[in-house]
């Protein structure tokens, strides 16, 4: 048999499969029976992407069938390889789908199957920084449990998503090693088939990040073969349907990696019987490069391990701001008053604490460079959370003086230690601020007089200077404003404009970050945009900004406004906090964001709001933003600012109630302002939200149509 003939027979199988269980589901439930993935807008993705035609219930399916057909020629040629392998996985997803028929839930602990819109959403940012450097499918039964454990911890400890098929899943629970979305351990199923959930991922990644048309398959593998770095390691043995599944990776530009003796395609299908040396192998075979941070520590800093949580039972000690006093702090000083690399404990150490107990921390980073500026502070300071975080065992959440972190019982009997801390934030900020610090000392105080003392005495005072500066930080008091086009990995058009007022719709970048981007790294992803040639100051035009948005662009975008979202709005590229839409019958918008699972009273939901804009292209009456642009006075100035609010989840709107209320009190001397603004315990339909509103007596109701 020739490689071509085993991908057919692979694929003829599938497809003999398919064609059963669709008959079998249509004879059960009948043709208009409904079918579809939860929580996605691209139901059912891959077909979708590859032609155009969404698959709304079974009869749908069935028809598809022959569409899939169609792509199964026989002739020895590479295309017909590539296309049996893209109708192998489209039969695929067909099986997985019909799993979800009447909203089962297939899957369970710790299998994932299906992965929501949001999922993908939330990757765009890490994966565009690199932080999340490729994408791994491990298929099968790795030769030993040790091998297999040790090949996904190699992904792991570089910050490569794993997904894992099949008996691999099986392999890494029996060694005890703890799976999932926040470790960036997926199991996705074990079916061969379940493979199809990572391939979604890829699919939904072209629709909602590049602008790929759907139907236009050409365009969606160029785009998976060029911005997604995905690879596939496939276990011994090897059977027809695997090799039929791999065609279907190779034809998505992701070469498949095997311990099995087989044929082997340059660069494509690459054969490596020693499993330790897959890291390697797939790594080349993708181009990836790993960004090597090493810091002297006995547990592993990998940024897949940001998201770790540790349980109140798994913990040694813990670190509470909001009980005891605590503080992180940089401090810019004169290179004559430090000392690099000297990291001082002042207090006890862990070994010297209760289990369990509750104490009192505060480190304080002090920096020094010709370029170092105190506005950089805030935005070094930031970075903590992630640093602390990545340490594997350890857990930070909050900043400033509510900071709070969990160090666990395995970190601390694998000796780790305050210290450690010290040399994480040391190695962290002088690897990733080079260009600004060039001497860098950090003090860690557990003593509580100590951290009393600089919690009151040094960093509140700090902390109050810097809030001054920031609220007298306007559009208008600034001579220029930044670019940010980090995204354009995935969005190739997608350009933010990033001004104080209006941060980056994907709620990381404000025009501090994005200043110091742009100093750290003067040809990156931030440039400078004057802002000397108004066009029309009402919703904030400007030739230089058009300008700047044009070449960045490439051309794709010839003019943008910066407070509007019906005239020229600033596009979106499919990684925001938020999403905005019109709401007609109430002269308002709704907004909803990516952790709000349910309806809005626009009859969407946020994936599906989110999918009507995004790929870097302008949509007038929906806009992409961040979380914290809500209460900005620039949030839809031109429209009439947030006023038009009148629909937001509950969570979202008490999050930002204490800014936009004060805003709201301020531009209208309106109080309490997010009492009047409805959330889903109050309507999730536009009449009861009418009805409420006009209860409320909703400016937005008097306002003048946006349409
Ligand atoms: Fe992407 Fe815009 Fe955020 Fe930059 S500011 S990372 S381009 S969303
Ligand atoms: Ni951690
Ligand atoms: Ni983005």
């Amino acid at each position: 048999m020739t490689l071509f003939d085993v991908i057919f027979s692979g694929n003829d199988t599938v497809y003999d499969l398919t064609v059963k269980a669709v008959d079998d589901a249509i004879a059960a439930n009948g043709a208009d029976k409904a079918v579809s993935f939860p929580h996605t807008a691209y139901s059912l993705p891959c077909y979708y992407g590859v032609t155009g035609t969404k698959i709304t219930n079974l009869g749908d399916m069935k028809n598809a069938l022959d569409v899939v057909k169609s792509l199964m020629t026989r002739e020895q040629k590479l295309n017909d390889a590539f296309m049996s392998g893209v109708a192998t996985a489209l039969c695929a997803e067909f099986i997985e789908a019909l799993k979800y028929i009447d909203g089962a839930a297939p899957y369970e602990e710790p299998c994932y199957g299906h992965l929501a819109d949001a999922v993908i959403r939330e990757l765009g940012v890490p994966l565009v920084t690199g932080d999340i450097p490729g994408v791994a499918v491990i298929l099968g039964s790795a030769p030993s449990v040790e091998e297999g454990v040790a090949l996904v911890k190699s992904y792991q400890a570089q910050g490569i998503l794993v997904t894992l098929v099949g008996g691999i899943i099986d392999q890494v629970a029996e060694a005890g090693m703890k799976t999932g979305a926040n470790v960036r351990v997926i199991p996705l199923g074990k079916d061969v088939t379940s493979v199809i959930h990572v391939v979604s991922v890829a699919v939904r990644a072209a629709l909602i990040f590049g602008n790929v048309t759907p139907g236009d398959a050409a365009a969606l593998m160029e785009y998976t073969m060029k911005r997604v770095p995905a690879f596939v390691n496939a276990f011994a043995p090897l059977d027809p349907v695997i090799v039929a599944c791999g065609a279907g990776a190779i034809a998505l530009g992701f070469p498949v990696i095997t311990n099995e003796e087989t044929f082997s395609v340059p660069k494509s299908l690459i054969v490596q019987k020693d499993v330790s040396k897959f890291n390697a192998t797939s790594l080349e075979a993708r181009d990836i490069k790993i960004k090597i941070t090493n810091i002297d520590i006995p547990v592993a800093f990998a940024s897949a391990f940001e998201g770790e949580i540790i349980r109140r039972g798994d913990m040694q000690v813990e670190f509470d701001g909001s009980r005891v006093d605590c503080c992180e702090l940089v401090q810019t000083m004169d290179a004559s008053e430090i000392e690099d690399h000297k990291i001082t404990v002042v207090g006890p150490e862990v070994d010297e604490m209760e289990l369990g107990s509750k104490n009192s921390i505060a480190y304080v980073v002090q920096v020094a460079g010709k370029n170092m500026q105190p506005d950089f502070e805030p935005v070094i300071e930031r970075k903590f959370h992630n640093y602390i975080n990545c340490i594997e065992g350890v857990y930070h959440t909050g900043q400033r003086d509510m900071q709070r972190v969990r160090i666990s019982k395995d970190a601390f009997n694998a000796g780790f230690r305050i210290k450690h801390i010290g040399e994480v934030l040391y190695a962290s900020v002088k690897n990733e601020f080079d260009a600004v610090v060039d001497k860098c000392q950090v003090t860690i105080y557990t003593d509580p007089a100590e951290c009393t003392r600089m919690r009151h005495e040094v960093a509140i005072p700090t902390f109050d200077k810097r809030d001054a500066r920031l609220a007298n930080l306007t559009d208008e008091s600034v001579d220029v404003y930044y670019s940010c086009i980090l995204c354009q990995a995935f969005s190739p058009s997608h350009v933010c404009v990033v001004t104080p007022e209006r941060l980056g719709l994907c709620g990381a970048v404000s025009w501090l970050d994005a200043k110091a981007t742009n100093q750290l790294d003067p040809n990156g992803p931030c440039q400078v945009i004057t802002k000397e040639r108004p066009i029309d100051e009402r919703i904030g035009e400007y030739e230089d900004v058009n300008e700047a948005v044009k070449k960045l662009s490439q051309g794709a975008l010839e003019d943008v406004s910066l407070y509007s979202i019906m005239e020229k709005p600033m596009t979106s590229c499919g990684c925001f906090e938020c999403i905005c839409g019109i709401e007609p019958f109430s002269n308002g918008v709704c907004i909803t964001n990516r952790e709000y699972a349910g309806m809005t009273p626009l009859g969407m939901t946020f994936p599906e709001l989110a999918s009507m804009t995004g790929g870097g292209v302008q949509t007038p009456g929906f806009m992409g933003h961040g979380k914290h642009f809500i209460a900005s006075k620039k949030f839809m100035k031109a429209e009439g600012g947030i006023e038009r609010i009148v629909w937001m989840p509950k969570a979202l709107k008490e999050q930002v109630a204490d800014r936009l209320n004060a805003t709201a009190k301020e531009l209208y001397g309106i109080d309490n302002f997010t009492d009047m603004i409805g959330d889903e315990t109050i309507a999730e339909d536009p009449e009861t939200l009418l009805e409420f509103l006009t209860e409320k007596g909703h400016p937005a109701l008097g306002m003048d149509p946006m349409m």
